[in-house]
């Protein structure tokens, strides 16, 4: 998702591109996540925390990509703003989400705490029992495998070129350039080389002496479906989230787990999920479970991504290490990697985001 933005952001600037991808395109982290997205925020005036400001930004740019990809492809990419609650059941759940109002309110988000017995005239399915729910009416969500096609049909349409099933496996590099991309179908030579791998791109970068792990985590996902409506808004609780979409479909997630490389899901996390979801919403015990799968996000060092040139390279760009946000901030992720290619100012400070940086500690602004 994060490579195939950037290429679109770049093809409407007039700048040709290859993508390549070692699978499909876009059927790892990409094509499993759930496509929640934020709601929109403004800001107060004055300094922003860049982290901040890339999902402000992000959050601003869904619609309107989404608006153009329509007129330009026809695909209608799912982006709807369907609103959400927040829920907690415990004490510390509670406490957490006071916290997080805090800075809703900081950022321009809008959010309105319920009165217990008020939970029914945002969300019927909500369990009543829930000890505090808040309204987002703003929050969003994008049908991820359409984004996807949309994007890839208007990169296509714009001259970009896409290479499937095309493994990288090394770079050559001549001083502070990285002047071709070894690939199972030859050398591609190219001005900027971008690695956007998600959790691979590490490894990728190892073969460069660049240090910027990107480590996998695991997250399953129960997709359920009922034989009426069932859900209108998107739920979250801590980790755990329920995306309805319009056909009836639900999206349930999402574990973290640490398991390598492995992407197969697994009974007892599928079990959990589906308990904690008809806990939420007692209802979706009567839904049929369509599918199960699971991706990996691409960790970082800490809590933020990679975007910018990797040390020692005048012409490497990395953008990656997303973890749970990686769908969320392709948009803005994107126009700043383009940004970079085109020699334009960054519109974020990348000082925030360099792979060279201090770990950053205690940040938690890209919870979803
Ligand atoms: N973006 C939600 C997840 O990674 O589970």
């Amino acid at each position: 998702m994060i490579g195939l933005s950037i290429g679109y952001a770049l093809a409407r600037s007039g700048v040709a591109c290859v993508i390549l991808d070692r699978t499909e395109l876009g059927r790892e982290a990409s094509w499993a996540g759930a496509g929640m997205l934020p709601p929109r925020s403004e800001p107060s005036p004055g300094p922003v925390q860049p982290s901040v400001a890339l999902r402000a930004w992000s959050a601003r740019l869904y619609p309107e990509w989404s608006a153009a990809l329509l007129s330009e492809t026809g695909i209608d990419n799912g982006y709807r703003r369907t609103g959400g609650v927040d829920v907690a059941w415990t004490e510390a759940e509670e406490h957490a989400l006071r916290t997080t109002a805090g800075r809703w309110r900081v950022e321009g988000i809008a959010f309105e705490r319920l009165s217990p017995g008020d939970f029914g005239r945002v969300e019927p399915a909500l369990n009543p029992d829930l000890r505090v729910v808040y309204y987002l009416p703003d929050r969003a969500q994008v049908r991820n495998p359409r984004h996807l096609r949309a994007l890839a049909a208007a990169f296509a349409s714009r001259g970009g070129s896409i290479r499937p099933s095309c493994a990288v496996n090394g770079f050559v590099a001549r001083g502070d350039r990285v002047v071709a991309v070894q690939s199972e179908a030859g050398a591609f030579q190219a001005d900027h080389v971008i690695v956007a791998a998600g959790a691979w791109s590490g490894r990728l970068l190892d073969g460069l002496g660049v240090r910027a792990p990107t480590p996998p985590l695991k997250g399953q996902i129960v997709l359920l479906r009922g034989d009426r409506p069932l859900l209108r808004r998107i739920v979250e609780q801590g980790k755990h989230y329920l995306v309805p979409r319009d056909d009836g479909r639900i999206l349930v997630g999402a574990t973290e787990e640490d398991a390598g490389f492995h992407v197969l899901p697994t009974a007892e996390p599928l079990r959990a999920l589906t308990d904690a979801a008809i806990r939420l919403c007692p209802v979706l015990s009567e839904a049929r479970v369509e599918a199960t799968w699971a991706g990996l996000r691409p960790g970082s060092f800490d809590t933020r991504p990679y975007i910018g040139f990797a040390p020692g390279y005048r012409n490497l760009i990395v953008a990656a290490g997303h973890k749970r946000a990686g769908l969320q901030l392709s948009p803005a992720t994107a126009e700043l990697a383009a940004d970079l290619v085109l020699g334009r100012d960054p519109r974020v400070d990348l000082a925030h985001f360099r792979i060279d940086r201090e770990p950053a500690t205690g940040e938690d602004v890209f919870r979803s």
